[in-house]
């Protein structure tokens, strides 16, 4: 088989202020031409997700590796997940604290191991045993998140309305990738810093599988983002997939998605989804989400908007 190769990544929905909005076209786009990069020259979905996903890990811009939002003790802790459409391999990683990269200790976990999912200081003495360097934790915190977490904790203190977890207006900076490769596999990968000021410990959507991330040659490959509680509880990736594995288009099964999770639970989040046909879809119901396409004929980055 000889498939055009597909690239759909996203670096969140949320109330994306004005000023952050080149920050997130710019770091999009460098990861769309590093995974896209990869697919051209023959490489796997697998790969070019995780290529993609590491490229935003890397950038402060977004909630995943160094610049996450921090936990309520003042700490990153990272969850990432990979997986494979074509045979379900899968790798995941949670609850990470000094690993720069959380998704290719997910891709060790994948090609390396008889379990499926890591946590905590077994997920980092498995990523240091196959070659993985162990960092401290402050190198992955970034003064914006010190200050924007000090500034939540005060509001809360004094009584503020947290929309965080309740509302459209929260930040949810999760980034995550879906593609298709020219053999026509799909993958998918997701990668967090999770929830501002969330307790230690707590693991969100993104790292699970059928919640934050999911794929299967069989349907589709998906990556979610957005308040990750209600997506858990209705394990929204395996959801939509589903969706499409009855004949739901992607486009029509994101769509169904983000109105399920509203109308189920009152959630707020995004999604991507692509098919083994290259068909994809997005939907969010956030004021904004960035996301960025390359195909053989087309690449579109942008931030779309709510109205
Ligand atoms: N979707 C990211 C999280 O809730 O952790």
């Amino acid at each position: 088989m000889n498939n055009s190769p597909t690239l759909l990544i996203h670096g969140g929905a949320w109330a994306m202020p004005d000023d952050a909005i080149e920050a997130h076209e710019a770091g999009i786009a460098k990861a769309v031409e590093a995974g896209y990069a990869l697919l051209e020259r023959g490489a796997s979905a697998v790969d070019a997700v995780e290529a993609a996903v590491a490229v935003m890990e890397d950038d402060e811009t977004f909630d995943a590796g160094r610049g996450s939002f921090l936990t309520q003790d003042g700490r990153v802790q990272l969850d990432a997940l990979l997986m494979n459409g074509e045979n379900l391999r899968t790798g995941g990683v949670a609850c990470v604290e000094r690993l720069k990269n959380p998704i290719h200790a997910a891709r060790l976990v994948l090609d390396h191991s008889p379990h499926v999912y890591f946590v905590g200081t077994g997920a980092e003495r498995f990523a240091m045993q196959h070659g993985m360097r162990l960092i401290d934790n402050t190198e992955l915190i970034v003064p914006r998140e010190r200050e924007r977490l000090m500034a939540f904790q005060k509001a809360e203190l004094e009584g503020a309305t947290d929309t965080t977890f309740s509302g459209p207006l929260g930040s949810h900076d999760t980034v995550g990738a879906v593609a298709l490769d020219c053999n026509g596999h799909i993958a998918a990968a997701t990668s967090t810093g999770g929830t501002l000021s969330k307790a230690p410990g707590r693991v969100g959507d993104s790292s699970l599988i059928g919640c934050g991330c999911y794929a299967d040659d069989a349907s589709a490959a998906v990556s979610l983002t957005g308040w990750g509680e209600p997506i858990m509880k209705l394990v929204l990736g395996k959801w939509a997939v589903d969706r499409v594995a009855a004949g739901v288009s992607p486009e029509e099964a994101a769509e169904s998605a983000i109105r399920y999770l509203y109308h189920r639970l009152g959630g707020y989040g995004g999604i991507i989804l692509l098919d083994r046909h290259g068909r994809f879809g997005l939907a969010h119901n956030t004021p904004r989400m960035a996301w960025g396409l390359k195909t053989a004929d087309a690449m579109q980055v942008g931030v779309t908007r709510n109205v």
